[in-house]
This record gives structure tokens, sequence and C-alpha cells, in this order.
């Protein structure tokens, strides 16, 4: 459920007219509705009222500090998996004791700074990982609470580049390794305390099947480190649960709540959850303008001045989003065109063959569900300076990320002088 729908013929985020955002602040411009935000925030957080829980929207999933401060102010905590998402979350006002840090990468630089900043928990994913961390804490003289991501080779079900809980995937330790590792670490390594065991088993995941299956043997795992005298206090479930882009039905977050609830009841543990599409994925669009179109012998093709570089799901996954006119014209018609960008790549896509409005030039379109995956991982790739961010709340709207200029393209970069150049020639 989301707050982008039409008044009459105009497309509203909210109370504000998408054509009179664009054009204060141009396109390509991601465009979230705040009221959408904390809806799902509690949507999500209302599912696990009756047990002892903690929310951890996962930065990752659109990580400006104005969507991020928002659920933080509706209580939320953050799941990181980086130092410069560490920085955003305290930049945005993150509690550190609701701050649980997951990736298979972290850097010694990273595992400091999270270390000296009081985190609730790292999501350890390797042995050598712990083993880091258990030495960077003496050093620090801290101790660190960890979880292990345990793997527990359950399909999700979903697209294969976000499955992650398969044993063929990077991600986690298995589950009998995992039990290993607890108790080489209960035995000897004195700066790290086990506090829970985490799961995340992919992204886009539309059945609750997957989910229980996780759940079961993450509580084989725990009854057995109970048996050693390693008591976890939390679970965390990562993230995972599904949005509509297209005709998907993904389960309401209180069903996801209810049969979560239900396979971890009498466990006494924390349930921490890191949700990130669910939170934001219906609550942004990509505004974008059209510039040509074109008949080619074969297709129609609307050509458009956002490209794969501001929203790389279609090119990366093939993934769906709507395509939507911010100013409904009723007496155009339809064709059936392609929807591209203007980067020089065939993958520069948003739609293939899909039937819409006879978009013209001039025309502007909303890319809907962009909110998640959508800015986070935008580039600027062919040079493009990346799109503006707008938060519209109620009747207002704020530009919460100004677009870049050119000057911010070649920020840091240097043209090499010649008097270096020849030294360099000299010595090598
Ligand atoms: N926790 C961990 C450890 C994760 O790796 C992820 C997502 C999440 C939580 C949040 O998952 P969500 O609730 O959003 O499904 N770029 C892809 C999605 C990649 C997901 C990466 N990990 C896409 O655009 O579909």
């Amino acid at each position: 459920m989301h707050f982008f729908d039409y008044r009459g013929n105009k497309l509203y985020a909210e109370g504000v007219s998408i054509e009179k955002i664009i054009k204060e602040v141009g396109t390509p411009c991601y465009i979230y509705s705040h009221k959408t935000l904390v809806r799902h925030y509690h949507a999500f957080d209302d599912a696990f009222s009756s047990v002892p829980h903690l929310i951890c929207y996962s930065v990752k999933a659109n990580s400006n500090i104005a969507v991020l401060n928002t659920f933080i102010k509706e209580g939320s905590g953050v799941d990181i998996v980086s130092g410069g998402e560490l920085f955003r979350a305290l930049k945005a006002g993150a509690n550190p004791k609701k701050i649980v840090y997951s990736g298979v990468g972290k850097r010694e630089d990273e595992i400091e700074y999270a270390l000296k900043t009081g985190i609730l928990m790292f999501n350890v994913e390797s042995p050598e990982e712990l083993r880091a961390i258990n030495k960077i804490a003496g050093r620090l003289k801290k101790k660190a609470n960890f979880a292990i991501r345990v793997n527990p080779d359950v399909d999700p079900k979903t697209h294969p580049y976000i499955s992650t809980g398969l044993k063929k995937n990077k991600f986690g330790i298995e589950t009998k390794e995992a039990l290993k590792e607890y108790v080489y670490a209960k035995n000897n390594l004195k700066n790290v305390v086990p506090i829970g065991v985490d799961c995340h088993i992919g992204s886009q995941i539309t059945q609750l099947s997957p989910f229980v299956d996780a759940i079961k043997k993450t509580k084989n795992l725990i009854a057995m480190l109970r048996k050693q005298g390693i008591d976890i206090k939390y679970l965390d479930m990562g993230g995972g649960l599904g949005i509509t882009y297209d005709k998907e039905a993904p389960p309401h977050p209180s069903r996801y709540g209810k049969v979560v609830c239900d396979e971890t009841k009498g466990l006494g543990l924390t349930l921490i959850f890191e949700p990130g599409r669910a939170m934001v994925g219906n609550a942004g669009i990509l505004a974008a303008k059209v510039l040509y179109t074109k008949q080619g012998t074969k297709k129609n093709f609307i050509i458009v001045d956002a490209g794969m570089n501001d929203l790389a799901r279609p090119s990366l996954y093939g993934s769906y989003h709507a395509i939507k006119p911010v100013v409904k014209n009723n007496s155009r018609g339809e064709i059936i065109a392609d929807v591209v960008g203007p980067i020089c790549e065939s993958g520069d896509f948003f739609a293939k063959d899909r039937e819409l409005p006879a978009f013209k030039s001039g025309d502007l379109m909303a890319i809907m569900s962009a909110g998640a995956y959508g800015f986070s991982m935008s580039s600027n790739y062919n040079s493009r300076p990346r799109a503006c961010e707008v938060m519209v709340n109620g009747n207002i709207f704020s530009v919460i990320r100004e677009r870049e200029t050119y000057k911010d393209l070649v920020k840091g970069e240097r043209v090499i002088k010649a008097k270096e150049l020849r030294s360099f020639c000299f010595y090598s």
C-alpha cells in the first residue's frame, strides 16, 4: 500500500502532484512518500507487537539519511554492511545499540569503527572474520558481541542473484560448522561474546515456506548451543520479504509476523528483522522525461532521460517496474514499446515489449516501485550526474539530495602535471 495515486488525470505523491515537483527540480528524479515509509515501518513493527523484537532497517535498500531518519524516529534500528553505511546511520541519528553489522567482507578499519561506535552486534560470516574481530577487539580493549550468520541451505525461490541461503552462495557458515565456531569462540576467543544467531536467506521472497524452513534449521542450532552452555539472546531473521512489482502476491507483514511468532514461540529470544525492500520499495518512484520516440523496423522505442545508471534493476535482474504517465492523456491510445535510457548499452532498458500509453517527446513518466535498490545502486556510468531525491510529506516536498553537477563528476580527480610525468618516465 502506497500513496502514489491519480487525482483526476494527474499522478500525485500524497498531496503533491509529481508534475509540480518535476517543474521545480527536473528529471530524472527519485520521489519518496514519507507517509508510505511510516506506514510500512509500522506494518512490520506491529506484526511483532506480541513478542520482544527489534526492527533494523536494511540501509542498503535506500541509504538517504532523510529516509533513515524517518525510520529511526519511529524507533527503528539499522542493518549495515559497511563503514559508509555506519557513517550514514549515525548521521541520521541511529542508536548504536540498535545497529547490526552484516556482510562477508568487513575490513579492519570498518570493524574498528563499529567497535568504537558500540554497535549491538556483528553478524559474522566466516571463521576468519570472527578471529579478526576478536583480535581487533582485544587491541581496543573491548568486547564484541556477535551472531553467526548461518547458511541454512534453504531455497528462497527468488532470482538467483538475490538468493543467499543456499550452500553454493558465499554467505554465512553452514549450521554444523557454525556450532563448532561458537564452541571454539567460547573456549578460545576471549574478546567476542556470542549473543545471537543470524540468518538471511535472500530477497524478494514471496512465499512463507522458505522462512519457516530457515527458522526450523536455526532452532536446531539454538537448542544445540544451549546444550553447550552458550546462551543466545537474539535471533536475527534478516530481511527478504517481497513486494508487489507486477502480479506478485507476497504475504502481508502481519501474516509473516504470525508465522514467525508461531515458529519461534517459547524460545525466549528477542527477534531481530532487517527488512529493506518491504519498507521502501513501493514508497518511491523514479520520474523521467521522454526525450524521443522512434519506430524501429521491429520495435517502438520510448527514449527517456533516466538510464540504467539511475535504476539498474531491470538491466541486472530483468525486473519489472510498472510505468505510468505523470499526466494521463486518454486521447493518445496505446502502443507496444521498449522504454530505454540514453546509455550506450543494449541492457539499458526499463521495459520491454510493454503495452503503454503512446508517450510523446516531452511527456513525463513514473517508473514505479523504485524506492528500494534504486538510487542506492545508481552510478555515474556514461558520466551522468546522479539524480536528485525528493521526499513528500503531506502537501509539501523537500529535496533530500541535490542533483549532482558536472563538477561533482570529477571530484577528487586530477590531471597529472607535465613535471610529474617527466619524473615518472625517468624512474621507470
Ligand atoms: N539483510 C541482509 C544481510 C541483506 O543482505 C539484505 C539484502 C537485507 C537484509 C535486506 O533484504 P530485503 O528485505 O531488502 O529483501 N539489489 C537487489 C536486492 C539485493 C539484496 C541484498 N541484500 C534488488 O534490487 O532486487
